[in-house]
């Protein structure tokens, strides 16, 4: 069984389980990914044979693109691992987000993400703090309780880091199943859509944005985000959140009109697929489909929720 997927990061409204789906409808050599988030698609498309050439603005999103969808080769080592663990004088997790885990494991994160010197160890760190609090106690929201509340009411909630260097070994191996050359020089670029769209040549172009209505990714990963670039990151929220997020994507359909295969999926509770087909028709002639889909985590908790998603696909 192909474990590719084991080397990325858990990520809100990934496309994991549709992502045969959405590949199902590419065509040609070179697959566009314009809102790569947790890289499921552009890794399958990578799997797949496609030059990927894939985009997202945000940080947390460049190191996937850059550890995993660009690398042909590097794995990560065992060095890698062991040199997380020397001592610095970092405390900016602690500092900043006294309440984000125990001390004692606040004080190995720390120093661990002193010593993280490339795209692979960050994204090592991330998955492994994702086993002990869940994506979800990183979003804005939880964050804002355990800034209030007393440690012992959250304690129960936090697992302690035990052996860490075991498990840092066993997720280095799960990351290392998803780095592999498919014989093309496959491209990140780190850029707001509509300027990434400007210059970039390809056969199909998937386009995954944020939900208008939904929960914004800046807010939901902000605590995220800024412990990869180790400053207080300030929440901006992406346009394709705002009320005339509409009117963005239209400008997604315009910048594209280059790129002769077009797909769209949309999820949520109040996407009206009929609506969004409306929309990509007044630029192309398109198709509808819509599938049952169980979303991994969502913004409000961890458990499984089923959801309609929506794939619009040009003829
Ligand atoms: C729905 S997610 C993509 C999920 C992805 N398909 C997956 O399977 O993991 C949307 C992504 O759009 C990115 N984004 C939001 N506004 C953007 C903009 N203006 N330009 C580029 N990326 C943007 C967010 O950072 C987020 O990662």
């Amino acid at each position: 069984m192909w474990k590719g997927y084991d080397s990325l990061p858990s990520y809100f409204g990934g496309k994991r389980k549709l992502a045969r789906r959405i590949m199902s409808h590419a065509e040609g050599e070179v697959f566009i990914d314009a809102f790569l988030g947790g890289g499921s698609v552009s890794l399958l498309a990578k799997a797949r044979g496609f030059k990927v050439i894939c985009n997202d603005i945000s940080e947390r999103s460049r190191m996937v693109g850059k550890a995993i969808v660009e690398n042909k080769n590097t794995k990560l080592t065992d060095y890698d691992v062991y040199s997380l663990f020397k001592e610095t004088e970092n405390k900016f997790i602690r500092e900043t987000y006294p309440n984000l885990l125990l001390e004692k494991d606040i004080q190995f994160i720390d120093n661990a993400f002193a010593n993280a010197k490339t795209d692979l160890q960050k994204l090592l760190l991330i998955k492994f703090l994702a086993k002990y609090k869940p994506f979800g106690m990183l979003s804005n929201k939880i964050p804002k309780d355990l800034e209030t509340c007393n440690i012992k009411v959250i304690k129960p909630h936090i697992k302690y880091m035990y052996k860490p260097v075991r498990a840092l070994e066993q997720i280095k191996d799960h990351i290392n199943y998803g780095i592999f050359d498919n014989g093309k020089d496959n491209e990140f670029h780190q850029k707001d859509v509509f300027d990434f769209l400007e210059n970039v040549q390809g056969d199909t172009v998937y386009f995954d944005p944020p939900y208008a209505g939904s929960q914004s990714y800046e807010e939901f990963y902000n605590i995220l985000d800024s412990i990869l670039v180790q400053k207080k990151i300030h929440v901006e929220k992406s346009k394709f959140n705002s009320d005339d997020a509409e009117k963005f994507l239209h400008k997604l359909l315009e910048k594209s009109m280059h790129i002769k295969k077009v797909i769209f999926s949309f999820g949520g509770p109040q996407i009206d697929g009929q609506k969004l087909l409306s929309i990509v028709q007044q630029h192309r002639p398109a198709e509808l489909y819509e599938i049952q889909h169980k979303w991994a985590i969502t913004a409000s908790d961890e458990q499984m929720q089923t959801a309609t998603e929506i794939l619009v696909v040009s003829k």
